[in-house]
């Protein structure tokens, strides 16, 4: 497979980047008075607009050749038809056969997918049924009222960014608590509020070896124990979701109590599958359905829309013409609606551990740059912060503004002032504000000339930084789980443009076999002389210090 970089449309787009510095977005609008129409998409539950980037019609006209050149179309449907596009683990990756957008026919290993999917479907429902109408009960005979999720990556982050996006759809009839940290201080924080003979804890980890998530569920055994319930009472306390039966088992939890994952959905795609168990216990099984549906309109939208139309597809193209031909580092994510304030702690795992890579399929070195870094907050929180680098700093960082037409909890006056700013920002970030407007609205306010020549630079705001708005029509179950599903794809279309595994993580390898083995150390007062001189003093002064 050559090099994307020898592709005709990836040379062009190149030589449109040296003139990109010349191109003023807002001139753009200025010319071209369907520019929004061209580049905004309308779709169910959202619209998607990316005009306020540094893209004319023949730079857009060649991002989507790039992707044609690309096969995006052939590896499209080698992805929803299960070939083992994960290479270096030689699996499938079929995180869209959760929400039923697979062909019914599919089979992996001789078995249907569909029915797999279903099957596991009917068993969550069956349980947040029985939990939450009290059937299911504790040890003592008591209803289950909190519910605690044991799970870190993509354990945690999908599952409680959708509760948190969600909440307002909770009927509160259970309390889901999240514990990702291997920082006993959280876990403590949890239980010590907690009754254990009225509390399940959900132990969610595919391969059941992460030592985070280990030892978090030994932690909570011990408390249940202490309690004084015994070995035969965990079954009531405890369940898990994981691919890994044995394990599971061999922690003490019954075949009943364990919910099956595959090795066909990646860890930061899982939020659809029984991962979702807390999602559904705590928002009902319908909520969990709708979430499942947005997914599949989008996957629907993904697979039938001509790349000009397609969502995933342009936030994927104009994302790589931003990183790779602009030389942007980083990409921000900033939502104005307070239910989506774990997005951009969901989207940096999903996007910088599927696509920060370094090397192409082949194992070759890629010699261009690949997955921005992401980052960000509540974009309103974020102004009185961050902002002020983003608007005159010295480096330009794209951004996704996500707002919601319709607010979940409206509260007089809030919503307007909120979306004002929303809209504001990203012209203020497009169109700036050069030294002759500076100095005019400096005359117009009285200042004298030389407190204006003092100032003026220091109030310019360069402009023609770029941004994507993606506007909501409401927080909804559905628009939730489009929304998720559109940066998944995303996802998949910039890995196959860069040409990197975008489903395998060796990258969180390395740390965590060293610090199994400094583990080790610190627990035996042992030494390893291998270490470097830095590492051996820290670890020396930890020990020094804890034995005072
Ligand atoms: O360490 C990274 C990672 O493997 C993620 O990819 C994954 O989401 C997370 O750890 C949790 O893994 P598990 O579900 O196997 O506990």
């Amino acid at each position: 497979m050559t090099s994307p970089t020898q592709l005709p449309s990836w040379k062009a787009l190149e030589k449109q980047a040296q003139k990109a510095s010349d191109v003023s977005i807002s001139s753009l609008f200025e010319d071209d008075k369907q520019r929004f129409e061209k580049y905004a998409i309308e779709l169910p539950y959202m619209m998607v607009d990316y005009s306020k980037n540094r893209i004319d019609e023949d730079v857009k006209a060649l991002l989507i050749k790039l992707a044609e050149e690309s096969d995006l179309v052939k590896w499209r449907s080698r992805f929803f038809n299960a070939e083992p596009i994960n290479k270096t683990e030689q699996r499938p990756v079929l995180h869209m056969a959760l929400r039923g957008s697979v062909d019914e026919s599919l089979n992996i290993d001789d078995e249907n997918v569909s029915e797999l999917v279903n099957t596991e479907l009917a068993a969550v429902k069956n349980f947040v049924r029985q939990v939450r109408s009290g059937e299911w009960r504790g040890y003592t005979g008591k209803w289950i009222t909190d519910v605690v999720t044991l799970g870190v990556g993509g354990s945690n982050l999908g599952p409680q960014m959708v509760s948190e996006a969600l909440r307002g759809y909770s009927d509160n009839r259970l309390n889901v608590h999240y514990v990702s940290n291997a920082d006993g201080v959280q876990i403590n924080n949890v239980l010590t509020t907690l009754n254990p003979h009225t509390t399940l804890f959900i132990v969610s980890s595919k391969t059941f070896t992460t030592a985070e998530t280990m030892r978090n569920a030994n932690t909570a055994k011990r408390w249940l124990e202490q309690s004084g319930a015994s070995q035969g009472d965990i079954k009531n306390h405890f369940v898990a979701v994981t691919a890994n039966l044995q394990k599971a088992t061999e922690f003490g939890i019954g075949a009943d109590n364990i919910f099956s994952m595959w090795d066909w959905v990646g860890g930061r795609f899982s939020l659809w599958s029984s991962i979702g168990l807390p999602i559904a216990l705590e928002l009902g099984f319908e909520v969990f359905a709708q979430l499942l549906e947005g997914a599949n309109m989008m996957d629907k939208h993904f697979i039938s829309q001509p790349f000009e139309k397609n969502a995933p597809v342009m936030l994927a193209l104009v994302g790589i013409w931003n990183s790779t031909f602009l030389g942007r580092g980083s990409h921000a994510i900033l939502p104005y609606d307070q239910s989506l304030h774990m997005l951009p702690a969901y989207l940096q795992q999903a996007e910088m551990e599927s696509n920060g890579k370094s090397v192409r399929w082949s194992g070759a070195k890629v010699d261009y740059s690949t997955c921005p870094i992401l980052w960000g907050q509540l974009g309103i929180n974020g102004q009185h912060a961050f902002y002020q680098l983003l608007h005159q700093g010295t480096q330009v960082v794209p951004a996704d503004f996500i707002g919601s037409v319709e607010s979940v909890d409206p509260v007089d006056g809030h919503h307007d002032l909120l979306m004002a700013n929303f809209f504001a920002q990203t012209q203020a970030l497009m169109q700036g504000v050069d030294e002759e407007q500076v100095a005019a609205q400096l005359r117009a306010g009285g200042t004298d000339e030389s407190r204006i020549s003092e100032l003026v630079t220091h109030k310019v705001h360069q402009g023609n930084r770029p941004s994507n708005t993606i506007l909501l029509d409401k927080i909804t179950p559905q628009s939730v789980g489009a929304l998720i599903a559109m940066y998944e794809h995303k996802i998949f279309v910039q890995g196959i443009i860069w040409q990197v595994c975008s489903f395998d993580q060796w990258g969180v390898e390395l740390g965590k076999m060293l610090a199994k083995g400094i583990e080790q150390e610190l627990h035996n007062n042992t030494e390893n002389k291998q270490h470097d001189s830095s590492t051996k003093n820290l670890i020396d002064r930890y020990k020094t210090v804890k034995s005072r």
